[in-house]
């Protein structure tokens, strides 16, 4: 089958995404055998490529959701069978034609939702859920910053932050990004290209703050979305995109200012949720309210899998608002 193979320890950037034929999947009696119709391109993938890891893999297929079919089971396997339409969670394997998943891991496909909007839920909308509703505990009335409105993390926090009843600030880097922050329903985007965005949620809230925010992008962001938080506030941190690299400066949480001000700051990871099935458990419900209509996602650009390194690119230099998803088969 076609697949993309990272050599993270090919010294080239240019030269370390590869479309290559490798061997089909192999089964084993607790796994199911998908064909892939349409996986997600996710901000992780672009750690691999940046050779982060060197030597320890060389050789890897990134693609952590994905969206298709069941071809075959193992003998174990009760939760789906051939035929099923599904979306799976995966450690890597996804850019590919066909993946071999943990059957634990294989989900129903949301059935309103076509495979390019299906394979973009597993990971940003469990972290974002899991991250606002059960860690920081977002209730209705209360008031959520959602740092990078167009990434896909904070395109699905918007959309559930706004479904659980929050009144929603959000931030992004261009003009263009805040209207579509605000067609998605946010109720404030800030650009914080043009201006600070720290005063702007203080102007916003009145000077009051706000009570939960979902931070990803760390670094300066990470500390001035501390200082917004009122007294008693949560943050969750999910990423840390602008701390890429070992120089950029890291975002710290004051632990004085955290003790005086009974501030809640935790950092999410989703293989966490994964390993105590914490995310098999939430995807049900993200499942139906995504059938209901109540949750929305957004799909960006779709590339054939052949020009996964172009989706890559486009993803690296924050074009995105919303997911990007290749099409293996192309
Ligand atoms: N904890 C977990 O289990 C988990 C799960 C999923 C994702 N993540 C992490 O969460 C973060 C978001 O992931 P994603 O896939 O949603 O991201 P994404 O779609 O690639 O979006 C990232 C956005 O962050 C904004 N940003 C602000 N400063 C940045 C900087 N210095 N460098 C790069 N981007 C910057 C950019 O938007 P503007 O230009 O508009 O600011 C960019 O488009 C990543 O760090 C990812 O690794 C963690």
């Amino acid at each position: 089958m076609k697949a993309i193979l990272v050599d993270e320890t090919n010294p080239r950037p240019e030269g370390r995404v590869r479309y290559a034929d490798v061997p089909d999947p192999e089964l084993g009696p607790r796994r199911v055998l998908i064909r892939i119709h349409a996986v997600s391109v996710n901000r992780t993938d672009l750690t691999y490529v940046a050779g982060r890891y060197g030597a320890a893999r060389p050789l890897i297929i990134p693609g952590e959701d994905v969206a298709g079919v069941v071809e075959a089971v193992g003998s174990e396997v009760e939760n789906v069978r051939p035929g099923d339409k599904v979306i799976a969670l995966l450690p890597g394997g996804g850019y590919a034609q066909r993946v071999s998943a943990h059957m634990l891991s294989v989900f129903p496909k949301p059935t309103n939702l076509s495979y390019d909007e299906a394979c973009t839920i597993p990971v940003v909308y469990l972290t974002s859920w899991i991250s606002l509703l059960r860690r920081a505990e977002l209730k209705a009335g209360e008031v959520a910053l959602i740092q990078a409105a167009g990434s896909g993390c904070g395109v699905a926090g918007i959309s559930i932050a706004k479904w659980a009843g929050a009144t929603v600030i959000t931030t992004a880097g261009t003009d263009q990004k805040v209207a579509r922050a605000r067609e998605l329903g946010a109720d404030h985007a800030i650009n914080y290209a043009t201006g600070d965005f720290a005063s702007e949620v203080i102007r916003i809230t009145n000077g009051a703050g706000v009570d939960v925010c979902l931070e990803s992008v760390g670094g300066d962001v990470y500390n001035n979305s501390v200082k917004v938080l009122k007294d008693g506030g949560r943050l969750v941190s999910v990423g840390r995109s602008a701390e890429q690299s070992d120089a950029s400066p890291r975002g710290e949480a004051d632990p004085a200012e955290v003790s005086r001000r009974a501030l809640v700051v935790e950092s999410f990871a989703l293989p966490t949720a994964v390993q105590t099935g914490e995310a098999r458990r939430e995807i049900a419900v993200i499942t139906e309210l995504l059938e209901q209509g109540k949750l929305r996602t957004v799909v960006d650009q779709i590339y054939p899998m052949s020009r996964a390194r172009d989706a890559m690119a486009y993803l690296d230099g924050r074009k995105n608002f919303g997911k990007v998803v290749l099409h293996p088969w192309e």
